[in-house]
């Protein structure tokens, strides 16, 4: 079992598409030695058993997604919301070359999880530099420590980094909306940041960012789509699905249906030209069947796309519209992706500024502290 199990992370670090210097720190700590027996496969229902169901517990490990270590911050719930996971290795392996991770570096993690993406900056840094990793559970954080035996990271069960370090790149893996002053106090000048970054706490994707410390604020581009799970300290809380039980008022048709526009990878991009807006993806009923839309909430104005490209609303703000005028300037432009837009972040702003090489202008996101 174990040499299969060896024959499968080597098939894994094989499909990675990254450097060799990365490619070789994952080989050098094997996937299935970092996920516990227990593992949450499903949005619902009981978690699964690596002893009662070995097969399938191998298939996760060895699949290219991440897997749920944790629901519900080790609690019960009516769904399985993770609470902490290990990231897509391909996503780790992008954030790692994002924040150009390389021998002698020191390197905090925020969000230790499993301790996998530790254990593989630990190689990367080598025996000159090191790793430092926080993690908010200290379950969580104790059995990572455990299993980072032997390969120098230390890890703090904290919420915020040691007071008074500076490193030369910080990685989060967890999402934020609002960057932590502690995060910017702890990279050196010149140092990188990495983190998922979405502009508000409720939003359906949470684009990787690559920011460089320039002195007063924090700027780069985004790097790759990202969904990571929340900040603990930075969670929406239960916000109501925007416009339910509303009486549906026909708006102006959109020149793309919500299954497409959910498939151009265009929806990332809006999110980022939508200030204050929130977007998302959901099923209701169309034409008597179940249908995909995307759906924008803000205050309580609301607006739905359906498969067919009728938009439907209502409220103080024509949503509708700012969405067809945002896709309008997409389309224009080539469909530029997440990768054409840049984020700024001054250290006591209480907006962002989001930026994208294909137009002129910016998009200024209020965040609340
Ligand atoms: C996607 S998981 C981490 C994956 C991990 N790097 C790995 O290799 O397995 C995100 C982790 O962030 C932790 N977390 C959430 N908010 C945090 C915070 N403010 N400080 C430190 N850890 C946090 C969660 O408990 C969770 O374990």
């Amino acid at each position: 079992m174990t040499e299969d199990l060896d024959a499968l992370h080597t098939a894994l670090v094989e499909r990675l598409d990254t450097t060799p210097a990365i490619r070789d720190a994952f080989a050098a700590h094997p996937r299935h030695r970092f996920i516990p027996d227990m593992v949450w496969p499903d949005a619902t229902g009981s978690p699964l058993y690596r002893s009662t169901d070995p097969g399938r517990w191998t298939r996760l490990v060895y699949s290219a997604d991440a897997v749920t270590i944790q629901a519900n911050d080790g609690g019960p719930g009516p769904r399985n919301e993770p609470s902490s996971s290990s990231s897509a290795p391909q996503v780790m392996a992008d954030m790692i070359a994002a924040a150009g991770v390389g021998e002698g570096m020191r390197v905090l993690e925020i969000g230790t999880g499993t301790g996998w993406n530790a254990a593989i900056l630990s190689t990367l840094v080598g025996a000159k530099g090191a790793v430092t990793s926080v993690e908010i559970d200290p379950g969580v954080a104790a059995l990572a420590r455990e299993r980072l035996t032997g390969t120098g990271v230390t890890v703090h069960a904290v919420a915020a980094p040691p007071d008074g370090e500076v490193y030369d790149a910080v990685i989060a893996t967890c999402a934020v909306t609002r960057i932590p002053s502690s995060w910017t106090a702890a990279l050196r000048k010149g140092g990188v940041l990495v983190l998922p970054w979405s502009p508000h706490p409720a939003a359906h994707s949470t684009p990787i960012a690559a920011l460089r410390h320039r002195g007063g604020s924090v700027s780069g581009r985004f790097v790759r789509e990202g969904a990571f799970m929340r900040d603990r300290t930075q969670r929406p809380g239960d916000l109501p699905f925007p416009g339910l039980g509303r009486q549906p008022v026909p708006l102006e048709p959109l020149a793309v249906g919500s299954v497409e526009l959910i498939g151009s990878g265009m929806m990332t991009p809006l999110l980022l030209m939508l200030p204050g807006v929130r977007l998302g993806t959901g099923m209701r009923p169309f034409q008597g069947r179940p249908g995909r839309i995307v759906w924008m909430g803000a205050g309580k104005a609301w607006a739905y796309l359906w498969p067919d490209g009728t938009v439907t609303g209502g409220g103080e703000r024509a949503l509708g519209e700012e969405l067809a005028e945002a896709y309008r300037m997409l389309r224009e432009a080539g469909l530029p992706g997440v990768g054409h837009f840049a984020l700024e972040a001054g250290p006591d702003r209480g907006s962002y500024r989001v930026v994208c090489e294909a137009f002129d202008g910016y998009w200024e996101h209020a965040v609340s502290s």
